[in-house]
């Protein structure tokens, strides 16, 4: 039996970026390392992205440099605004001192995905241009829990592909077309509203 889908959790794996925080605001490419990629995805998952889908019922959580899990949700403080406000929070959580919406652990993908994979209810998915396309959610059987994992500029590394081989994470494609990642948050999240 298939039950309504409620969650939907995104996992952005960003080995390239630095644990550190120290990257500077008016550089986010450059010195903070692609840390842009994060902010435009936070701006598409909990700003611009959702139009019907209960902002309650998002999550992201970004995999930094395979040692610390960053886990956005319900955020506050009118941080929707843009790039920077969003990389200010990171930089705060990354330096220690995380505002209430962002969860900090120093936890790398393995255990992340052994912990999405053991929670009841759940199903996750790597989106990768290589996987199988669909173009229907519903081929997929979306579970209670959605957890949606989804590469940095350059891809997934290979830590990465072995730990969804060992997993058997299943790779889902939107095409042949390689989108931002923002892009494809937005994306997942208009079919899973158009599911409901
Ligand atoms: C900018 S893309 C990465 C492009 C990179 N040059 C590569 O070769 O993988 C960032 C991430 O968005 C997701 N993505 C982008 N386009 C996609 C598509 N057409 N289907 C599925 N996932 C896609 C994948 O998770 C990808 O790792």
């Amino acid at each position: 039996m298939t039950c309504q889908p409620s969650l939907l959790r995104f996992v952005f794996l960003l080995p390239r970026l630095s644990v550190k925080g120290d990257f500077n605001l008016k550089d986010l490419p450059g010195s903070g390392e692609r840390v842009d990629i994060l902010c435009r995805a936070l701006s598409a998952c909990f700003g611009w992205g959702p139009s019907t889908w209960n902002k309650d019922n998002l999550e992201l959580a970004a995999v930094i440099d395979d040692k610390v899990t960053l886990t956005f949700s319900n955020p506050t403080c009118g941080v929707h605004d843009g790039e920077t406000a969003w990389a200010k929070e990171i930089r705060r959580a990354l330096q220690g001192n995380p505002p209430s919406f962002i969860q900090r652990r120093e936890i790398g993908l393995e255990t992340l995905i052994e912990e999405m994979i053991s929670s009841c209810n759940s199903q996750t998915w790597a989106l990768d241009e290589n996987g199988t396309v669909f173009d229907d959610i519903r081929a997929l059987i979306p579970a209670q829990e959605n957890y949606i994992i989804i590469g940095d500029h350059k891809g997934y590394d290979k830590k990465a592909k072995r730990i969804f081989a060992k997993h058997s994470i299943y790779r889902i494609s939107l095409g042949e077309i390689s989108y931002l990642g923002s892009h494809c948050v937005a994306a997942m999240i208009s079919m899973f509203e158009r599911m409901k």
